[in-house]
């Protein structure tokens, strides 16, 4: 019963080994696929749960999980600490066994994580944004900016990058952060908040605004055609994009389960809500008018985009023979017996001697 390990180190020896860019494109390609083959008969996805606190410090960890049916179930389990000097989004993934519930692989999910919010804006923006948008706009230059850059920069191909945060060492550093992956001659350009709304083709808010605070911007000066992806909105009353702007747009959610209670479709009516991203996938063509409209995709943070980056990177884990195979779960060769294991593994004369429960005993006196 082997659990597959994957490090932080053991993803990062991955991606030099598949290539940045080429494991973006792959993970595009299958999550565009994974969003069109979705059957939530076969694959459950409820809404996640978690825990908010204030103290020490305020954040949360939540749990969410995903089963396919008859095969395995993931439970990724994600932190957001906005004041941690680590980075704001740790997360962990856990894939177990359907048949038996043995767990397959367990694998650091922060990279990961990145990666997938990336790759599914990439997706969204294919689909409703101006094929001929040259400029992006970012508003919080953290750790998902960079993915979002990288990842909506192989689908288009931008000449400017236009940036904000209101933490000038994010802003100051962010630059560096993407040059392994911008082209060359691309721009990267602090500038004034309004000034980016209204002169990107493509906006991507990845802020950590506190719940109560946002937007992050007013909005009432766009292109007609702009595409946002709004990463940040992802608790409820967190949101990021102003509502009279999703008035005048498509709105898409990732996820309507969660974006409802979470994202920027919390702002708004049932019926002001577009259809989600799996049923554009299907018939990209009947959206087609809104590449040159208003359209904003809500993405709070979809399960089966953890599913999709987990199986490729555990399939080229396999092909290059990286990560660790470990027996975390022993068995004995009677099921009834947990204490034959035990027996076998150390000396039946710990039983006897009673070393091990020396301190359960004591603690009973
Ligand atoms: N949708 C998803 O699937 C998904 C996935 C991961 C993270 N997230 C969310 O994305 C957000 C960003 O995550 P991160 O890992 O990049 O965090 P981060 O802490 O690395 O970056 C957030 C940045 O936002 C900036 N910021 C805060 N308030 C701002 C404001 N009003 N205007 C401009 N900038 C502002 C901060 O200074 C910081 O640089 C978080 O809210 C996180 O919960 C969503």
């Amino acid at each position: 019963m082997k659990t597959t390990l994957l490090s932080h180190s053991d993803l990062a020896d991955l991606v030099g080994r598949i290539g940045l860019d080429r494991l973006m494109d792959e993970l595009i390609e299958r999550l565009a696929s994974a969003f069109v083959d979705y059957d939530p008969r076969a694959t459950e996805v409820p809404a996640r749960d978690g825990f908010h606190y204030q103290e020490p410090e305020p954040g949360l960890i939540e749990w969410m999980p995903l089963m396919k049916r008859g095969e395995m179930m993931l439970m990724k389990v994600v932190g957001y600490h906005p004041h941690s000097p680590l980075p704001t989004i740790l997360s962990t993934f856990g894939l177990f066994d359907t048949a038996t519930g043995a767990m397959i692989a367990l694998a650091d999910g922060t990279l990961m994580t990145a990666l997938r919010t990336g790759a599914a804006s990439a997706v969204a923006s294919r689909w409703l944004a101006r094929p001929e948008s040259r400029t992006i706009g970012l508003i919080g230059c953290g750790a998902q900016a960079v993915t979002q850059l990288h990842a909506i920069g192989r689908v288009f191909d931008f000449a400017e990058v236009l940036t904000h945060d209101i933490d000038a060492a994010a802003l100051a550093s962010f630059p560096e952060r993407v040059a392994p992956f911008l082209s060359e001659g691309t721009d990267v350009v602090a500038t004034p908040v309004d000034d980016l709304v209204a002169t990107c083709d493509i906006l991507c808010t990845a802020t950590s605004v506190e719940v109560g605070a946002g937007p992050v911007f007013d909005g009432s000066r766009t292109r007609d055609w702009l595409h946002v992806n709004s990463i940040g909105a992802d608790v409820p009353g967190k949101v990021e994009v102003p509502l009279s702007l999703l008035r005048r747009s498509f709105v898409c959610p990732d996820f309507p389960l969660q974006a409802r209670v979470e994202g920027e479709c919390q702002q708004l009516l049932p019926e002001d809500i577009g259809p989600e991203i799996c049923e554009i996938a299907r018939c990209p063509s009947a959206f087609v008018e809104w590449q040159s409209k208003r359209s904003v995709f809500d993405s709070t943070g979809f399960a089966l985009e953890d599913y999709i980056v987990l199986e490729l990177m555990l399939e080229h884990a396999r092909e290059y023979s990286v990560g660790t195979e470990m027996e975390i779960s022993g068995v004995g060769e009677d099921p009834r017996d947990p204490y034959e294991s035990l027996s076998k593994a150390t000396n039946k004369t710990h039983f006897a001697s009673g070393d091990p429960i020396a301190g359960v005993r004591l603690s009973r006196e």
